[in-house]
């Protein structure tokens, strides 16, 4: 750490006030159910973390300090969420500075929510501390040996806090509902660079001494780290990426695209208010495909697929850098709010970017899969404002907030048309920026500026099926694309008669044609048919990670298992939920399918996420 940044630390750690000017709103009712912490009565303004990372003990220890802003008037015991945190010690500061030993009791670790700090502060104390570590357990974070790398050399540590995963390594008030600030410094080992969700500096010295700052009031699911054996590239003068070396080229001329996105996005939703705009390109385990940690997406390696074919993903993350981090779900039963409102405008940016034959064949590829989940979920779980039941929220998983939310959102950009619809947004997003807010304030909103606004086009009712009630309303658009159409033809046609396959326009498709080809394809498919467009196109070694899995869907479904060998690799290569997920569940639909991918898990299961053990556990175990 050279000597500017030391001085820019002891100034924001002694006059936060000054240096952080965004004031996050606070709430008075308590609707986040996945937080112990009495958010109603204090709620933390700004974090300081100072955290050395220990890749032997896989633990982050060191101490988080909270500043605090008392909503009673009384003194109150301050609530914090954790899980699996070792506590040390805590120290409260007091009105005149002095820090003090407060007492505190760590309660037994509930399944879903962790364990309830209290925190006994006889007084309203204006900053506290906990000194603690994190623990190998830590659902939030996975550590990497070297062997689990691209470069196989040096180990990797990545956050990833959505949902409730935060206090798995931060004793913090674990709630969208809070928006905090905060400053970190992270010591690890000499030769490896740490980023955060944070001010990335491109130039940074890399001494295994970092300090980030993060102005802007985000909620704790923001919160993010990666430490590996990182290099930096730009792409452009507001944009660049953070990957190891050996990916980092890849990755540059992949998501060239990305400051074309920013500047569309702007030009219809208001300027991007976090400065830079970098990813952090993951090792293959990364459960998801991506995460809009501000300033920082982290992205999977699997879409670096060589013709920038799912860069939508890019388009997605940055789209959050509207909804979900500018303007919040207030808790995860609201989480179409972030991933509809996200949903929506990726495909407005891939409009923009790429065109609308594009933009239409991505929502009508969703539109389908999204009828195919709805067919297998619990009624109740096809909702927008979801009713968790206390699960997990990470179980309650599904399209449903994405894809209905975004389906919700073309319904009322067709009925009002474009004009009014996108001046309805930019509104929504900058009266609520930096604030969190819950589906009946959006209902709330929506009504007033837009649905009684211009009246008599959508009523309450339209508005409330579409919210409250399950399933898919009968007037739900229906995105179509005409090269879809084409290929349903062309399907029917070389179904009929072998000799067609020759026929098929495939050397012009795009990435989703195949994959509206693919998934169209009958369930009950020939293997000599499999065999045979296997055989002209070589889908079972796509090196295209969406057209394999699409395509090894289908094989393990029609019993083709010429795919078998390819898609262990395949298994044990990739962490990512979406393609691993669907593919274990096919399996153990058959007594042999579910032996052998025992036999392939338990090769894959080590590197896998512990998110993703625990989901692909549930469906093998049964
Ligand atoms: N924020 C989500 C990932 C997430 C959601 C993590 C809920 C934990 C709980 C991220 O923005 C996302 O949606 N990623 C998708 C991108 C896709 C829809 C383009 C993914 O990972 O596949
Ligand atoms: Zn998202």
């Amino acid at each position: 750490m050279n000597f500017l940044r030391r001085l820019i630390l002891l100034v924001t750690l002694t006059v936060p006030s000054l240096v952080f000017a965004t004031i996050p709103v606070n709430k008075t009712v308590l609707n986040d159910a996945y937080t112990y912490a009495n958010y109603d009565q204090v709620v933390t303004t700004h974090l300081y973390l100072d955290l050395a990372v220990d890749f032997n003990k896989k633990a982050l220890s060191g101490f988080a300090e909270l500043s605090l802003k008392w909503l009673s008037d009384e003194a109150r015991p301050v609530i914090l969420d954790t899980r699996d945190l070792v506590i040390h010690y805590i120290m409260v500061q007091n009105d005149q500075g002095q820090w003090l030993k407060a007492s505190y009791d760590l309660a037994k670790r509930d399944d879903v929510l962790g364990s309830k700090l209290t925190i006994n502060t006889k007084f309203k104390a204006s900053k506290l501390r906990v000194y603690y570590n994190s623990t190998a357990k830590a659902s939030g974070l996975q550590w990497l040996s070297p062997e689990q790398t691209a470069g196989k050399e040096k180990p990797f540590l990545f956050s990833q806090n959505q949902a409730i995963h935060a206090r798995s390594w931060i004793p913090i008030q674990d709630t969208p509902s809070v928006r905090v600030t905060y400053t970190a410094r992270i010591t690890t080992d000499e030769d490896l660079l740490a980023v955060m969700s944070a001010n990335n500096e491109p130039d940074t010295v890399r001494d295994g001494d970092y300090f980030f700052s993060m102005p802007q009031a985000i909620p704790p699911y923001l919160i993010a780290i990666g430490v590996g054996d990182l290099h930096f590239k730009a792409m452009s003068h507001q944009t660049g990426i953070y990957a190891e070396t050996n990916i980092l080229a890849a990755a540059v001329a992949e998501f060239d695209d990305t400051q074309a996105m920013i500047d569309k996005a702007e030009k219809m939703y208001g300027k991007y208010r976090w400065g830079r705009y970098d990813l952090l390109i993951l090792p293959p385990s990364f459960p998801f495909g991506g995460m809009e940690n501000p300033r920082l997406s982290f992205i999977t390696p699997t879409v670096i697929a060589g013709d920038k074919s799912l860069v939508n993903l890019i388009a997605h993350e940055l789209a959050h850098s509207w909804s979900g981090n500018l303007v919040t779900n207030e808790s995860w039963r609201d989480l179409w709010l972030n991933e509809g409102f996200t949903s929506y405008v990726e495909n407005r940016i891939m409009e923009a970017v790429f065109g609308d034959k594009r933009s239409t064949m991505e929502q009508a590829l969703d539109a389908q899969g999204l009828n195919y989940e709805i067919a297998e979920l619990a009624p109740g779980d096809t909702q927008l404002y979801i009713d968790l039941k206390g699960r997990d929220p990470d179980d309650a998983f599904s399209g449903v907030p994405y894809t209905k939310g975004q389906l919700f959102l073309i319904f009322l950009e067709q009925k009002f048309g474009r004009d009014r619809f996108d001046a309805f947004v930019l509104a929504y997003f900058d009266s609520h920026a930096f604030q969190s807010l819950g589906t009946a304030e959006f209902v709330k909103y929506l009504k007033a500026n837009l649905t009684h606004k211009f009246p008599n086009i959508v009523s309450d009712k339209v508005v409330n099926e579409w919210i409250y009630e399950q399933g898919l309303p009968s007037y739900v658009p229906k995105p179509t694309s005409s090269a879809f159409s084409t290929i349903d033809e062309q399907i029917s046609t070389w179904i009929g008669d072998d000799s067609k396959l020759s026929q098929l326009p495939t050397a012009s498709w795009t990435l989703h044609e195949w994959l509206h080809f693919i998934n169209n394809l009958p369930l009950d498919i020939k293997a000599d048919k499999m065999a045979m467009l296997d055989k002209q196109f070589d889908l079972t070694h796509s090196q295209n990670a969406e057209i394999a899995h699409a395509w090894y869907l289908l094989s393990v479904r029609s019993g083709y298992d010429v795919v078998f060998p390819a898609m262990a690799e395949y298994l044990i290569a990739i962490g990512r939920r979406k393609l691993i997920v669907p593919l274990y569940k096919e399996l153990a639909q058959t007594e042999a399918g579910k032996v052998w991918a025992l036999k392939v898990y338990q090769q894959a299961r080590p590197g896998y996420h512990g998110l993703a053990q625990g989901t692909v556990d549930g469906i093998l175990k049964k």
